[in-house]
């Protein structure tokens, strides 16, 4: 079996081979990771648009959808179904959706509406001519949708440590988006981003707002939780009676879904990172921000984001040249500090098919 490439045992296992950070036919094997569930929008997004195409998705696994508010939600293909154009080009606000093409057009929930000069085509229209959906799944005010098959995600228990901050009602700050191109496998930034080993050593100012000693790491089925603590005397969240991390000071949750999904969450609000793979060696990788508290933002744990961000490209552009050598293979992991990792890995293995060790 394929999964024995990263063995269960952290302490007996190495880490993942450099040839699926270096190799295109790796990077292509493992294309197939992105068909599960990827996030949407958030709900204050959908509000100015009744018609929304996902880019971000159709840049990280090739779907081109849209997320469309009719009577309800729904997440659907935006791809004309008479000769395959592409619907929706931007957002927008109308109510219903017409090709440019040749001008067929559908209803808001998909249905087909319309197209001249197709009256004597044989049983037209039948279902072949409505949009495909897509599935919607609905969580604190944050859509997802998927490709395919789609791994079902403890979407509760997260909900129990992070429902508190009542993320439906944050809001999108676009001042805090970014779009930035790195040039490393997708792989290093999900690594790196799964271990809070390197802290320390790379980010000083934010070493200086975490107790690196209280640093925790769960992982559970399609993800990891990473809890942050708190320094004394800087600013944590106001847990309420009865969380299930009452009396304790934490200063942020870093979140991951499988495969390139972070949600960091701090007293402010919600920092989203998406990694979207370009190639064997570049990623590009999306931030959006989400406010809760406004006053909040420039204190802790998240106020130093963009020097944060730059200190990660920094150190996986450097992981990736390193990659490349004909004397490096792989590694061992820290049973203490790279459980994320060991689980990142063990996880992936379990997609790669059989043939290969
Ligand atoms: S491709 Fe859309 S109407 Fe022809
Ligand atoms: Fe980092």
């Amino acid at each position: 079996m394929s999964e024995s490439l990263i063995d269960a045992d952290i302490r007996q296992a190495r880490t993942l081979p450099s040839r699926f950070y270096t190799e295109p036919e790796q990077f292509n094997r493992l294309k197939s990771v992105f068909s599960g569930w990827q996030f949407a929008a958030h709900s204050s997004e959908l509000d100015a648009h009744t018609i929304q195409p996902l880019e971000h998705i159709e840049a990280i696994n090739g779907e081109s959808m849209i997320l469309v508010q009719g009577d309800e939600t729904r997440c659907m293909s935006n791809v004309c179904t008479h000769r395959g154009m592409r619907l929706a080009l931007e957002p927008c606000t109308k109510k219903s959706l017409q090709c440019r093409y040749h001008g067929r057009t559908f209803n808001l929930d998909g249905s087909f509406r319309h197209m001249a000069e197709f009256e004597q085509v044989y049983n037209f229209p039948d279902e072949g001519d409505d949009l495909p959906q897509f599935p919607l799944k609905q969580w604190m005010g944050m859509f997802f949708t998927a490709q395919g098959e789609a791994m079902d995600l403890p979407w509760d228990m997260l909900e129990e440590r992070l429902g508190f901050l009542n993320p439906e009602s944050f809001t999108h700050d676009e001042t805090r988006d970014r779009d930035h191109s790195v040039d490393a496998n997708w792989l290093l930034y999900v690594d790196n981003f799964l271990e809070g080993f390197h802290i320390p050593y790379v980010h000083p100012e934010l070493n200086q707002a975490l107790d690196s000693s209280g640093y925790v790491t769960e992982t559970f089925d399609g993800g990891v939780m990473q809890i942050g603590k708190a320094m004394k005397g800087d600013v944590k969240f106001e847990l309420p009676t009865g969380h299930p991390d009452e009396g304790q000071d934490i200063a942020a949750y870093y979140l991951w879904l499988f495969p390139n999904m972070m949600f960091n969450f701090y007293p402010w609000g919600l920092s989203l990172n998406i990694v979207v793979p370009v190639s064997h060696n570049t990623c590009r990788v999306l931030y959006r921000g989400y406010v809760r508290d406004a006053e909040l933002a420039n204190e802790g744990a998240g106020s130093v984001l963009d020097t944060v961000e730059d200190q990660d490209q920094w150190v996986i552009e450097e992981v990736q040249r390193g990659m490349e050598s004909s004397v490096y293979d792989r590694g061992r992991y820290s049973p203490t500090k790279e459980q994320g990792v060991h689980h990142f890995h063990r996880m992936l293995a379990r997609f790669l098919t059989p043939q290969e060790p």
